[in-house]
């Protein structure tokens, strides 16, 4: 781990409730796992891991108060839902709050919830992770999903996006539509690959 990653994991620590900071650091060390499979930067996902939920416990007043200072545009899904809004907010902290520069890193911070088409190796990573952690019990299909991000990992990444859209529908939550494209553009790839 580089400095700069030790001094940011313990500052996260300090703005997260135990729980979340638990949860960060399986995402961290789960997406170190998939670097290692895939032949990426080992420390680049780890701080993506370490960052992806900075903004998770700010109250939503404030959540609103910072996007207005940092000019983040809202659509009207992140604003009837403002938990959705910590992932391009936690982006933007992660570069004005925690100095990071790296902007791979920093958008694998921003589209960790959505996810979004054409995902980078490091975005699909930070994606999975969130979903596959150890610390995560409750998703239907995680046996199959953890195994098959290690074997495949756009698979994995469509089959999460399926998976949660289906359960948003069914608790009636609200979808962010980013999600639909993302999972429409992750079909029409694997769409391809079999009919190859
Ligand atoms: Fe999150
Ligand atoms: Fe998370």
């Amino acid at each position: 781990m580089t400095e700069e990653t030790r001094i940011i994991k313990k500052k996260v620590k300090k703005v997260l409730d135990k729980d979340r900071y638990q949860h960060t650091l399986g995402v961290a060390y789960t997406a170190a796992s998939l670097a290692m499979r895939y032949g990426m930067d080992v420390d680049r996902a780890f701080l993506a891991g370490i960052l992806h939920d900075c903004a998770k416990n700010i109250p939503n007043d404030e959540k609103f108060a910072l996007c207005k200072k940092y000019k983040i545009k809202l659509s009207d899904v992140e604003i009837a839902a403002p938990s959705l809004i910590h992932s391009k907010l936690g982006a933007v902290l992660g570069e004005k709050l925690y100095g990071v520069k790296d902007a791979e890193v920093l958008s694998a911070v921003k589209y960790h919830t959505t996810g979004r088409p054409g995902m980078t190796m490091l975005e699909m990573i930070i994606f999975t992770a969130d979903y596959i952690e150890p610390g995560r019990n409750l998703a239907p299909n995680l046996h199959e999903i953890r195994q098959m991000a290690f074997i495949d990992l756009q698979t994995a990444v469509t089959k999460i996006l399926g998976d949660t859209l289906d359960y948003l529908a069914t608790k009636k939550q609200p979808v962010d539509p980013m999600t639909e494209k993302t999972y429409n553009y992750y079909c029409s790839l694997s769409e391809d690959v079999s009919s190859k």
